[in-house]
This record gives structure tokens, sequence and C-alpha cells, in this order.
């Protein structure tokens, strides 16, 4: 499907010169999904697929699937709509735990799924009501071995123990469906060596329950490089993965499967937000705030790279610590964190946060009216 807009912007500033944008808006840049894609496929030895609820905008989609990508990580009937529309033809992995019996009818008879992901042995029967038992479906049972150092963590609302996985492993195959195995080692992790713990336990859960492990997913929660970030360059964590699995696994290696949603998609696009206004004590309101694009970084805390435009120049000087407030008349509307902001900024100013793709454009909000927001396209914009 053809997405392309109607026009492509140089870098920020010819964008500010042009529009001056008064609504919210994400810059988006192609040739940085396209890297970003590229550093994947070239350093992940397995079968790369995208965790649609980052970022389930159409032009990510349709750029994903025209650069290769031949699944998909789906967490509802609406996103496998999606798929169906901005990249057909491509798989859907079901791999959120927790669906109704008529989300799994639908995924199965209307979008014809046949990889869906359960964490409780109650799901098992849950599935197997609607998805006939066969080697054609593969059921991945998700386990938890211990939490990463650093990361936004799933670990206490999904995944069973060790235990508990190699007894519904056990259950899966002599129920006669392809059983496979994943982890998410939770969100912007910042600890490589979390993938080899799960990895190794993999290895244990496998033997135990006497199945040939065909398919490994070891999730999402490859890290952005936010400036609050401690974590290795990507490529430590190709290594630390690769190596597990031929530790674990020798020459009898499962197919990796990989489901990044922040890694692949947050770079690629910058957001620029507005001043509205600027008051004493350093406090800075914009035109949007924690209903809409900032909701994530006020969650995690993070701090994204930022600039301050004045017009089409870059505002310099001395930097305060400032409060950022969103626009809505809530209280809660406030960062918990504190931003480096030039003294001098003013009503009008523009921030530009680099690296706010994931997590954004897919939660926002029509909170208090504030529902208009921008895609422009942009070559360079800030990483
Ligand atoms: C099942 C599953 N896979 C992949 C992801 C993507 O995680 P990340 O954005 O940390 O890569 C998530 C995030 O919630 C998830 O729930």
């Amino acid at each position: 499907m053809d997405i392309s807009p109607a026009r492509t912007y140089a870098d920020t500033a010819e964008l500010i010169a042009t529009e001056e944008p008064d609504f919210p808006s994400f810059l988006f840049s192609e040739r940085l999904l396209v890297n970003a894609i590229k550093t994947f496929q070239s350093g992940f030895d397995g079968l790369l697929t995208y965790a649609v609820k980052a970022n389930p905008s159409p032009h990510i989609l349709s750029i994903m699937h025209r650069e290769g990508l031949k699944a998909f990580d789906v967490a509802s009937n609406a996103e496998m709509a999606l798929i169906e529309k901005y990249a057909p033809g491509a798989g859907m992995h079901y791999n959120n735990p927790i669906k109704s019996r008529r989300e799994i009818k639908r995924a199965y008879e209307e979008f014809g799924v046949r990889s869906f992901t359960i964490d409780h042995v109650a799901q098992l029967d849950q599935l197997a009501a609607v998805v006939p038992p066969s080697e054609d479906v593969e059921v991945t049972v998700r386990f938890k071995a211990g939490k990463a150092l650093k990361s936004y963590d799933f670990g206490t609302k999904f995944g069973v123990m060790e235990d508990g996985a190699i007894s519904m492993c056990t259950l899966t195959k002599a129920m006669g469906y392809t059983t496979s195995l994943c982890f998410h080692v939770g969100s912007q992790c910042e600890d490589a060596y979390a993938y080899e713990r799960h990895i190794a336990a993999t290895g244990r859960i496998a033997q135990a329950s006497g199945i040939e492990l065909k398919r490994l997913n070891v999730g999402g929660g490859f890290p952005a490089p936010y400036i609050s970030s401690s974590a290795p360059p990507l490529e430590v964590y190709f290594d630390t993965i690769h190596t597990a699995v031929t530790d674990t696994f020798g020459s009898n290696k499962p197919q990796l499967i990989a489901e990044p949603g922040r890694g692949l998609s947050t770079g690629c696009t910058s957001l620029l937000l507005r001043v509205k206004h600027v008051r004493g004590e350093q406090s800075v309101y914009l035109n949007d705030g924690v209903y809409g694009s900032l909701m994530e970084a006020m969650i995690l805390e993070f701090m994204p790279p930022l600039r301050v435009w004045r017009g089409d120049k870059i505002v310099g000087g001395e930097t305060w610590d400032f409060k950022i407030f969103g626009p809505t008349c809530d209280s809660y509307d406030v960062m918990p964190q504190t931003f480096l902001l030039p003294a001098a900024i003013a009503e009008d100013d523009y921030i530009e946060f680099g690296l706010m793709g994931a997590y954004t454009q897919a939660s926002l909000t029509d909170f208090n009216g504030f529902n208009r927001r921008e895609l422009y396209w942009v070559n360079d914009i800030l990483v």
C-alpha cells in the first residue's frame, strides 16, 4: 500500500520554517526506520518480527512489510486487521497471553492465525475449546526466569515459573500442538545478560518436558539509547543471545524469533511540542503531555535527547532544570523527571524530543479535547 507523503522535509528547521506546527507533531524519518530494520536484519540470526503495539501507524507497518518483515507480533484482533491491510500476507503471532474465546476464534477463523502464546494452564483449555490441536498450530509457553537488573518489568503480570512451564509444555505436546517457548525480559532492558539467563532456562525446560524445541522466541526488550540509558549497543545483545543459544543447544538449535517493538520503531520519530506558557520556578507548559505523547516517558521516567527551537533556530545558552506540564486541566498531567532546558525558553518555542517513535502514537488520548496531532515526514531529525 502506498503511504508516501505529499512532501518530505529536509530537516526539522525546514519543517518549522514552512509549517510552524501549532499542534503536537511526530516527525518521521523513513531513512532512520530502514536503518533500524537493517541493523536487526543483519545482526539478529533468526526471524525478525515486529511488536505492532509499539507503533501501529500505517506508514510504519507498510515500510516494515516492504523491507522484508515476514511476521508480526499482534496483541488483539484490531492489530490483526491492521496487518491484513498494511502487511498483507505476513504471518501473525498472537502473543498476548490474555485473550477471550471470541478473540481466539476470530484470530483462528478470520485472520488465519496459527501461533498462540499462553502463560497459564487454564489458557490451554480455553485455546483447545476453539482451536483443534494439530501440528500446524504452534502453542508457545511464556515463562519467566528472574527479573532483569534494569528494565520495565513484565514479570509480575506475565510468564509462568520454570516448573509450571515444564508441565505446560508436557501437556501442550501431549495434546498434539507444536510446542515452543518464549519470554520477555521487560521493555527497555538495559541488562543484556537477562537474555542469557532466560535462554539457559529454556534449555532446562525443553529437556525436562521432552519437547524438541523448533522455535524459541526471545521477545522484545531491546533498548533505545536514551540519555538516561546505561545499555550497551545492540550488537552486545545479539552476541549475548547467539552465544547463549549455542551454549545451551549446541548444534541442535531452535529457530530464533525476536519481536522488538521499541528497538525497531523508536529512533525513526522525533516529537515536536510547542511551549504554551512559561511561569516562575522553571515550569514549562506544553501542547501535549501525559495524556498524549509523553505518557510512556512519564511512566518509565526516561530522558530522551532534546533540543529547543525558536522558529528555525536552535536556542542555546545557560540551561536550568525545568518541570514540564501538559495542557490538560488535570494536575496529574506533569512529568515526574525534570528536564534541562535553556533558561531563555519562551512561549511559542518548540521542544523536539528524539527517539519518540515507540509507545507514543500508540497511546494518545483525546482527554480535554486535545485530539489533534500531526505527522510530517522529515529526513533529518533528532536522534
Ligand atoms: C509479547 C510482547 N512482545 C514484544 C513486545 C515489545 O517489547 P519492546 O517494545 O520492549 O521491544 C511486548 C511489549 O509489550 C510484548 O508484550
